[in-house]
């Protein structure tokens, strides 16, 4: 009695976002839109000046006597816990007798306007002891200083198989981080209620934690704190935990005051408090043999932690269990160390620690074509997991099978497709002609697990209303920041009624409506919501059709629901006729629905298990054209492929591995964070820190979803798409390489280009191999 036997369907269909035309229009409501209730005040956080420092005195007179102002608090002001860490309590709201970081928050003002909010929260005088800073991670690292114990992962003897290795490369290396750059700044609105309430609007991936931090702090019960955001301005993982010192604070001001706050940051604060993708510095040794297969690796990598652990661990075991990438790691040695430093304390950014992990080992695999002479395609391809059904090399070296590989097909489709090999050619003819302007070529494939590691956040609820006119209402508890969450859950409910889309309207996450959710992060939005909102809708829908075949006398089993009808046999009826039959029969029209992901097992200490529930892949081609004596470039042409399952909407899709790739691409090439020698991020601002703009994308752009099934039993068998195609974008990275490779064509040696490969960087490596020395 499914509804596929009848040809209509709402899933698989490229309709637009649900938001499209208000996001357009300019009439899409986010926080900071919502009509101020009288009274309202306005916060603004006082930051530190110091990286590091014993507060000696804090002297806020000249602060609370600014114009405007109603009231300063500071760390002794909390009722509860003056806390924001997400797993250890090591990140207080507001700074206390230490300050780790400079734009550490220390107080919080609130003023009767924003602007003189801000005005005033300068006019601090911070009396302190400096203490010693540390800004390198290499540096923490070499005092042994983290901010959580090393972690480790062993599959069998890597030293004897580096030792045995008919060739070995060894190396260090070094990505730099990003800042999320949501175009929503972080924000929180905070309203008392009667009886000891607090309701607080905020832009988060994670209302549920929110409500937990609030709670805390105010020191009242979780049913007392209300969170709720309808949308975000992008998140990219920054407002997964770090949205909590916002709603914090602004809870913490309306608590005292009992008048609603608002606490908005402006960019430059926003870039100066929060945390970004976290920096990784490697050190790697990989034996391999005449093929460029490896037979043996040992890596340690080094991430910027920042000064407190935040989820600095989880992104640690991500790239722990994403070095493999697409390949068979036989005896591995990996070491992971997150480095506490006096700069901003790093968290989620799309991809969660997967890129820094799996882009070492293709850097790697650049090195090993480079060293033997051959295509990286060539290595690459002999590194690849076996396929599904033939031979041993599928399992990874945390212990899941790889039981779902299309890397084989999936590259192979796009080398055609792309025209890989003629334009190789193409290209190595024009560099040998072309002194200084080089070309450079490069393919890389991706695999990126599916699930949270941490197996418990694996469940989602969600709640199904239909009304008497037969609209829908859907809440679940996942949040939409751009990524189209809400238009995937709306097209299952629709699917699962038989009713068309825009009869179905999703309402803002609601922390009262669905209760203990996981943040809306590692890619799981439409997985985990989509399978709750549908068995939900299957609740409702089965009940309706136990009714029809009552009305009709004809069998439940044959009801079918499609195109805003319900049919068994010939017998037939609209949706909404039904609905109101039901009702008066008193036939229940709502239910809830609850997913949680099976099959998955973890051992955090081991780091072994089956973390995730299935894979998802992907290739891309990149060509960039570089000046060597400059260091500029151009993307000229990229393609990707990407599995997408059985997609359940190919434009949203589509849209998001654009997204994905030229974000991925800003990380690895232009987007570049410098702190200055007291710990002052420099480059807080889009003046001075450069993400991509319209002018950098390609031209000739194409993008392709690999349609087929997914083999696990995921919604409709789509598979995720919020942050694997991040890693396509790896692509141009080995691209820029290649070109600058080819300054050297015969020289056997590592590239020493770094990322971001800015004009510099790209310059630096040029001017390492290039045997004229140029300038
Ligand atoms: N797309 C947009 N437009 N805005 C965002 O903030 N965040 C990314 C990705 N795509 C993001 C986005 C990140 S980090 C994740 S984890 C996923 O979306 C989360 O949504 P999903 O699980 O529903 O895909
Ligand atoms: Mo995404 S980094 O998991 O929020």
């Amino acid at each position: 009695m499914t509804s596929s036997e009848i040809n209509w369907a709402e899933v698989g269909v490229s309709h637009p976002h649900e938001s499209a035309r208000l996001h357009v229009c300019g009439q899409a409501s986010y926080t900071d839109d919502i009509p101020e209730l009288h009274g309202t005040l306005h916060a603004a956080l006082g930051l530190s000046p110091y990286a590091h420092a014993r507060l000696l005195e804090l002297n806020l007179e000249a602060v609370r006597a600014a114009p405007g102002v109603v009231a300063v608090f500071t760390a002794t002001d909390f009722p509860g816990d003056n806390q924001c860490g997400p797993i250890l309590k090591d990140d207080p709201i507001l700074a206390k007798d230490v300050v780790e970081y400079l734009g550490q928050p220390v107080f919080v003002v609130v003023a009767n306007s924003h602007e003189q909010a801000r005005r005033a929260a300068r006019l601090a005088q911070f009396n302190v002891e400096v203490l010693p800073v540390v800004l390198d991670p290499r540096a923490a690292h070499a005092a042994g200083s983290y901010v959580l114990p090393p972690m480790a992962l062993q599959r069998g003897d890597a030293e004897q198989a580096l030792m045995q290795a008919k060739h070995r490369i060894q190396g260090q290396w070094q990505v730099g981080g990003q800042e999320q750059f949501y175009l929503e700044g972080q924000i929180a609105y905070a309203i008392p209620k009667e009886a000891q309430g607090m309701h607080v609007y905020c832009s988060t991936q994670h209302p549920s934690e929110m409500q937990h931090v609030v709670a805390h702090a105010l020191h009242i019960p979780s049913h007392s704190v209300q969170v709720e955001c309808r949308r975000m301005g992008g998140g990219f993982g920054g407002k997964e935990s770090q949205s909590a010192l916002w709603a914090g604070a602004a809870a913490l001001s309306a608590w005292l005051l009992q008048r609603p706050v608002k606490l908005r940051a402006d960019r430059d604060d926003d870039m100066l408090v929060t945390g970004k993708r976290h920096e990784f510095h490697y050190d790697y040794e990989a034996g391999f043999d005449d093929n460029g297969r490896l037979t043996g690796i040992s890596v340690s990598m080094i991430s910027r932690a920042g000064f407190s652990a935040d989820l600095s661990g989880p992104v640690a075991t991500r790239a722990v269990c994403h070095l493999d990438n697409a390949y068979y790691l036989s005896d591995v040695d990996i070491r992971a160390m997150c480095a506490k430093t006096n700069t901003q304390s790093n968290t989620a950014f799309r991809g969660f620690g997967g890129p820094q992990g799996a882009i070492l080992i293709e850097y790697i695999m650049d090195d090993i074509a480079r060293y033997l002479g051959k295509d990286a395609l060539e290595v690459r391809r002999q590194n690849f997991y076996d396929r599904p059904d033939s031979g041993e090399r599928n399992i990874t070296h945390y212990g899941q099978t790889v039981a779902d590989n299309v890397i084989h097909e999936l590259v192979a489709e796009l080398e055609l497709s792309s025209e890989y090999q003629q334009r190789r050619r193409l290209i190595a003819a024009f560099n040998a002609s072309s002194p200084i302007l080089k070309k450079g070529l490069a393919l890389t494939p991706h695999k990126f697990g599916i699930a949270f590691n941490v197996t418990h956040l694996n469940q989602a609820g969600a709640l199904v209303h239909v009304y008497l006119d037969g609209s829908v209402l859907v809440n679940h508890g996942g949040t939409e920041m751009g990524q189209g969450v809400n238009t995937k859950v709306a097209q299952v409910v629709a699917h699962e009624l038989g009713i068309p889309l825009a009869q179905v309207r999703v309402s803002a996450t609601d922390t009262t409506k669905i209760a203990n959710t996981s943040a809306t992060a590692a890619s799981t939005g439409a997985d985990l919501n989509g399978k709750a909102a549908q068995h939900a809708a299957s609740q409702i829908r089965e009940r309706l059709a136990a009714f029809a075949a009552g009305l009709s006398g004809l069998s439940a089993e044959h009801a079918q629901f499609a195109a805003g009808q319900v049919t068994i046999d010939h017998w037939r009826m609209a949706f909404s006729d039904l609905v109101q039959k039901a009702y008066l029969a008193r036939v229940q029209l709502w239910s809830d629905g609850f997913y949680a992901t099976p099959g998955l097992h973890w051992d955090g200490k081991a780091m072994k298990g089956s973390p995730f529930q299935y894979f998802a892949y992907g290739a891309a081609v990149s060509e960039v054209l570089v000046d060597t004596l400059t260091g500029e470039w151009k993307l000229l042409r990229a393609d990707a492929l990407y599995d997408a399952g059985h997609s359940l909407n190919p434009a949203l899709d589509i849209g998001q591995v654009e997204g994905a790739f030229i974000q991925g691409m800003g990380w690895l090439t232009s987007e570049e964070l410098v702190w200055n020698a007291q710990g002052k991020l420099t480059t807080h601002a889009p003046s001075t820190y450069k993400i991509p703009a319209i002018s950098d994308c390609p031209e000739d752009f194409r993008i392709k979803l690999f349609n087929q099934a997914n083999p696990a039993d995921s919604i409709h068998r789509s598979k995720a798409v919020g942050e694997p195609p991040l890693l396509l974008a790896f692509s141009v990275f080995f691209a820029l390489r290649d070109a600058i490779a080819s300054l050297n064509p015969d020289a056997k040696i590592s590239i020493p280009l770094t990322a971001p490969a800015t004009p510099e960087a790209i310059l630096r490596a040029a001017q390492a191999i290039n045997p004229q020395k140029s300038s």
